[in-house]
């Protein structure tokens, strides 16, 4: 790409700006069988329209998995530790998993690409469900001795690392108007999912009681940080938040509500922090009570959201308004089995994120997710977000032209258009 008159490349991100791909450990790795989610699964009545299984078994084939995401010319790689198999019984730790964990970061390091490591992922271990999970404030110790075991193990080879993903989903759910989820269903799946693994409860993140599991994960936030940076290595670690770009929908609408509940408590939190993740995948109408699903004839993902490239600018603009740590991107992507799509759903959302940059918003990464075709949780192998996609019989993987389109960006480091256009 050429520079111009006063020696800037058009659509160039600044010197160091990260480029990577996400995945999480539940969603790829396999046989994450120690987890509560697997109860989940294989309980009935279930709400996971399939189990996980072997998923893209990236337990065995990590190391493939990071020679090809640096082959496309990506230099960070996003993924999760498992607590479930760091922890596999209360207070037993498995020196095995954070080997194998250290041997990821090994492998990322190996080919010069940045690890920035989840602590969380909506998995837990099944004892720890057992405890009625994040409803118990007393849950927070045992989160905060997990991070502090795991980064004295890894913490020398770690990039970034996030404690949690998402945390505040359970909040932005509450405004969904209508999840499609039978209460009974639920009622259920707990109740079984308890007596499998012989306890009286079954604490989960995605089923808990919002509020509740909101003030113990922020406490446990800031101790659980203050525990990783005592260790070995000097990462920053910060969080990661589920956002839309909310947008108001009539003279009464609820838009700031919304985000003084779901957002604020958040940012807070990540601004006493040293950097704040943003995860963007679609813009959302708040009308006087909840949300306002998209109108007839728009086009949806197979997600059922609003095909909405701008929501990442506008996610990213929101944040910026609140906080004054530096921002990542962690998650923008889009579930289709149209690549097409997918490109132009990148060149759009990168469009936007490089306006913000202009305004002098201080953006570090873009981060899309996801690497792999995986298991996108209840809905299982249908939706369809990799830059590659996984053949489950043979797990061989193949890269899509959408995966090229953002690794030749990721090495000019600017938007360039798709090839073919
Ligand atoms: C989560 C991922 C998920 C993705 C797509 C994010 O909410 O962090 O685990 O697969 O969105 O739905």
């Amino acid at each position: 790409m050429m520079p111009d008159e006063n020696g800037r490349v058009p659509g160039a991100f600044p010197e160091g700006f990260l480029w990577g791909a996400a995945t999480a450990a539940h969603q790829v790795e396999g046989n994450n069988v120690n987890s509560d989610l697997w109860v989940l699964e294989h309980v009935k009545p279930t709400l996971f329209v399939e189990p996980s299984m072997d998923a893209c078994d990236h337990y065995h084939l990590f190391a493939k998995d990071i020679r090809m995401l640096a082959s496309l010319g990506l230099n960070t790689y996003r993924f999760s530790i498992e607590w479930a198999r760091i922890e596999p019984e209360r207070g037993a730790f498995s020196r095995a998993a954070l080997e194998h964990y250290r041997r990821m970061l090994g492998a990322c390091r190996e080919v010069d690409v940045t690890p920035m490591v989840t602590f969380y992922h909506f998995s837990s271990p099944r004892w720890f469900a057992g405890l009625n999970g994040w409803e118990d404030p007393a849950v927070a110790d045992l989160f905060v001795r997990y991070a502090e075991r795991a980064s004295k193990h890894l913490g020398d080879l770690i990039g970034y690392a996030t404690t949690y993903n998402e945390p505040n989903l359970p909040m932005l759910l509450k405004w969904v108007a209508d999840l499609g989820i039978s209460l009974l269903t639920v009622k259920f799946m707990r109740s079984h999912a308890a007596r499998a693994i012989g306890a009286q409860h079954f604490g989960c993140f995605f089923l808990g009681d919002a509020e509740k599991l909101q003030e113990t994960m922020i406490a446990a936030h800031h101790r659980a940080r203050a525990a990783m940076k005592s260790g070995r290595g000097n990462f920053p670690v910060g969080l990661s938040i589920a956002m839309q770009d909310e947008q108001p929908e009539g003279a009464k609408n609820n838009r700031d509500r919304k985000c003084s509940e779901v957002y604020e408590p958040w940012l807070d939190a990540a601004n006493a922090s040293d950097f704040v993740g943003i995860q963007a995948y679609t813009r959302q109408r708040v009308g006087k009570h909840k949300d306002i699903p998209p109108d007839p004839g728009a086009e949806l993902t197979q997600m059922g959201y609003e095909y909405w490239p701008a929501a990442l600018e506008g996610a990213v603009r929101y944040a910026a308004s609140k906080v004054r740590v530096p921002i990542y991107v962690t998650e923008n992507g889009v579930a289709t089995e149209d690549d097409k799509r997918r490109i132009d759903y990148i060149q759009g959302a990168l469009t936007g994120l490089h306006r913000c940059l202009e305004d002098g918003i201080d953006v570090r990464s873009y981060i899309h997710w996801s690497l792999l075709d995986n298991f996108e949780w209840i809905m299982g192998y249908r939706p369809k977000f990799g830059l590659v996609a996984v053949n489950r019989e043979t797990q061989e993987r193949i890269v899509k032209p959408s995966g090229r389109y953002l690794g030749s960006m990721a090495r000019a480091n600017a938007i360039l258009e798709p090839v073919g256009k």
